[in-house]
């Protein structure tokens, strides 16, 4: 009977295999806390299994078996997040350049990019805006462990109105191009919604003015009603999701913020009473006011429509100008680049774009972290060193808040709990 008794329970630690929690402790002399608003000396955290199990001070107890990177002379920041960027894009291909290559190439372009983009520091990015439900699978294979990439919150197509902005308008009639989300009209709209939600789209963005980038319309031009807009944010709503707005325009940003919009994208031509319904309707900013920089100089010779050029003339210097009095105001601000509009990886710039148009270095951190996440409605997993969220951390040399461009530097980068660049690689499971 005992031996019976033994030769079960043997068998059983056999059958039970031991389940060792992976644990990894990081320390540096300071740390950004966002969440607070200052910064730490001596921080140390602890990562299990991917998500951070303590915040405390260096020399504190770690769990037996943790695995140590320490990272002597550096800032620890959470892991960014850009909330506008599009992965599939490449600003060299300007104008009709584009039509150079065959429709799987921008996936291959997308794979580059989104490895770019998370060493560059950013382990969560929006993507708002791709074709062939290309970010969708560019998602799929960055959890599937195929390709690194940051964590991605995909759109898949942007909603368009016929001729609009998110329309393809630079075709002449005989030329019919797939357009599987242009909309018109709320019933059309609601269907789109539905439609992109069901291949993978986790965001909904739409285009309700001009743009830049785009022929045949001027840049603050409102391409959609109140009522179609309503229609729109409803159904995405009722369906879980957010809504970001492309919207340079004065009365298309103040429609769509009454239509319940979460962000609003560039926001340029924004005035004291979007500011206002923004502040009472909580809704985001999310302006794009490094690439006026890019755009003047390297646009020409990218091939961009020589009408594109003038756009952006037009509302270049008046965005950032916005910008500036949109922080005064106390509207909600979080960090959004359009990258791909520059070459994607570049994001960390507009920091420095933000601190020159009125923002201090905490407020432009605080808009691609803390605030961001909010925007995602994913406090709990990201955009702050705090115990629950996510192992998502950056390191850079020096004290970003004395000079915002060491952003642009990273040297260490780990996204859930894995060191993907920088000093660990090997010690804290780079290799795996
Ligand atoms: N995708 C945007 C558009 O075509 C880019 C705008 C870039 N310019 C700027 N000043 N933010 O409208």
């Amino acid at each position: 009977m005992r031996h019976a008794l033994c030769l079960m329970l043997a068998l059983l630690s056999l059958a039970v295999p031991v389940t060792r929690a992976d644990t990894v402790v990081v320390t540096a002399d300071r740390m950004v806390d966002v969440l607070a608003g200052r910064v730490v000396a001596n921080p140390q955290i602890t990562i299990t299994d991917g998500r951070i199990v303590a915040v405390g001070s260096k020399g504190a107890a770690a769990p037996a078996g943790a695995r140590h990177v320490d990272l002597p002379g550096m800032t620890l920041l959470p892991g960014l997040i850009d909330m506008h960027v599009h992965l599939t894009s490449d600003p060299r291909y300007g104008g009709y350049r584009g039509l150079e290559f065959t429709d799987g190439f921008w996936t291959v372009v997308g794979v580059a990019n989104a490895k770019r983009t998370l060493e560059a520091g950013f382990t969560t990015v929006r993507n708002v805006g791709s074709g062939d439900y290309a970010d969708v699978a560019i998602k799929q294979g960055i959890e599937e462990g195929f390709v690194p990439g940051p964590r991605i919150v995909p759109a898949t197509y942007a909603i368009g109105a016929t001729g609009g902005h998110c329309d393809a308008t630079e075709f002449p009639p005989s030329i019919s191009v797939p357009a599987p989300a242009v909309a018109n009209g709320p019933e059309e709209l609601r269907a789109t919604v539905r439609k992109l939600r069901k291949y993978g789209a986790e965001v909904i963005k739409f285009c309700a003015t001009g743009g830049v980038l785009s022929k045949t319309d001027t840049v603050g031009g409102q391409q959609y009603s109140l009522a179609e807009m309503t229609a729109l944010v409803d159904e995405a709503h009722m369906l879980g999701l957010k809504v970001a707005v492309h919207a340079h325009g004065t009365s298309g940003i103040k429609d769509a913020i009454r239509a319940g919009v979460d962000t609003v994208e560039h926001a340029s031509l924004a005035d004291e009473e979007a500011f206002a319904l923004a502040k009472q309707h909580g809704t985001y900013f999310s302006m794009d006011i490094y690439n006026d920089d890019y755009i003047l100089a390297e646009g020409a010779k990218n091939g961009l429509f020589p009408e594109s050029l003038d756009k952006e003339k037009q509302v270049g210097r008046r965005q950032r100008e916005t910008f500036k009095a949109a922080t005064a105001a106390g509207v909600r601000m979080i960090f959004g680049t359009d990258g791909g509009v520059y070459p994607n990886g570049n994001n960390a710039r507009q920091f420095a774009t933000m601190v020159a148009w009125g923002m201090t270095p905490m407020q432009a951190i605080r808009a691609a972290t803390a605030t961001a996440s909010e925007a995602l409605g994913r406090s709990g997993d990201v955009g702050a060193i705090a115990a629950g969220r996510y192992g998502d951390l950056i390191a850079v040399g020096g004290d970003p808040l004395a000079d915002v461009t060491r952003l642009q530097t990273v040297e260490f980068v780990m996204k859930g709990g894995t060191v993907v660049k920088g000093p660990g690689l090997a010690a804290a499971g780079g290799d795996r």
